[in-house]
């Protein structure tokens, strides 16, 4: 089976990306796989910032390193550096309905949210979003594409798309499925969604140090003010933490903040610990990488380097099915 995801660059990863990363080094254990960073999908809402774009791209693929992607197994590369997913893109757009654009769930709302804080979003670019997504999939003729629920609507076109190609000209495309996991929903040290724009997140990348003081930052039991009131864990972010990391100590940490036997400090203390464990082989590995300059990009290289065959031959492929083939 291949498989094939895309992220858009958004620099240091923080832990509630670890989830994806890990589902796609399950997926790289398998299968044929093909990950890269989505720049040109950044381009469509930030054309403001595309400078930024780069240190954005090299911090994400460096995380991605980190955590255990590995270029032997799986294709690493960045959107830009193969041209054809723009040229698939192009080809795509002649007979796409405007129609099935407009009517993906987050072209209107993402407009509004984004119109909302000043950005204008009527591009032709960003109409076209889920159209390059088709074809960032679809020019490595994948079979399965992990993504998060809200992206499963762009799967869908990206199947419609594939369908069209297929009867218009020539069986060239599968339809690719989405690949969705459930998974747990992370809060950041203020209880709000992980998110950097809210500056409450904990960094892969950060350091033991740097760790304990985000959980030292978490919200508690507001009740509680001695170690020995009883504790309500429903309302704690550091309870959510150990229900997602903790869970052989759950229950007796729960039982202790329930009948007061145990103080914040040191409920946080353990989560700190448990999270150090978690990113101790993400630093050594990061350690082992930093020591080799320029690896990011020699890899990034190699994995374009392979994305570009593959995407050349079908292009190759979809000529042919245009009926644009030349004779020599
Ligand atoms: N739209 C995806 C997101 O915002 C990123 C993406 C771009 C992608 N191209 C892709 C994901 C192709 C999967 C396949 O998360
Ligand atoms: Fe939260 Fe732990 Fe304090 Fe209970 S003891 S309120 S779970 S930090």
């Amino acid at each position: 089976m291949r498989v094939l995801s895309g992220m858009r660059p958004s620099g240091r990863l923080h832990l509630g990306h670890l989830y994806v990363l890990e589902r796609w080094m399950e997926l790289q254990a398998e299968h044929d796989c093909y990950f890269f960073v989505a720049d040109w999908h950044a381009l469509s809402t930030n054309y403001d910032e595309a400078a930024a774009v780069l240190d954005l791209t090299h911090d994400m693929v460096a995380d991605w390193l980190a955590v255990g992607l590995d270029p032997e197994r799986s294709v690493l590369f960045v959107q830009s550096d193969v041209p054809q997913h723009a040229e698939l893109h192009l080809v795509f757009s002649m007979f796409t309905p405007l129609a099935w654009l407009e009517r993906v769930p987050t072209y209107k709302d993402q407009i509004r949210q984004l119109g909302e804080r000043g950005k204008d979003l009527h591009t032709y670019g960003f109409l076209g979003y889920p159209l390059l997504q088709a074809a960032d999939i679809l020019i490595y003729r994948a079979d399965a594409v992990p993504v998060g629920e809200d992206q499963l609507p762009h799967i869908e076109l990206c199947r419609e798309v594939a369908r069209r190609f297929n009867h218009l000209y020539a069986p060239v495309f599968p339809e690719p499925q989405g690949l969705v996991a459930t998974v747990p929903l992370l809060p950041g040290v203020d209880g709000r969604k992980m998110s950097k724009s809210y500056g409450n997140e904990i960094l892969l990348a950060a350091e033991p140090e740097e760790v304990g003081r985000r959980v030292n930052a978490m919200i508690t039991d507001p009740a509680r003010i001695h170690k020995t009131d009883p504790g309500h864990p429903e309302v704690c972010v550091v309870h959510t933490y150990h229900g997602i990391y903790s869970v052989p100590r759950l229950a007796e940490l729960e039982e202790s903040c329930r009948g007061g036997k145990i103080g914040c400090v040191a409920c946080k203390k353990i989560l700190a610990e448990t999270l150090n464990r978690l990113l101790d082989p993400v630093r050594e590995r990061r350690r082992e990488y930093l020591a080799r300059p320029g690896y990011v990009e020699e890899v990034l290289a190699a994995g374009a380097a392979r994305a570009r065959a593959e995407a050349a031959a079908t292009m190759e492929a979809v000529r042919e099915a245009l009926g644009w083939r030349r004779q020599p």
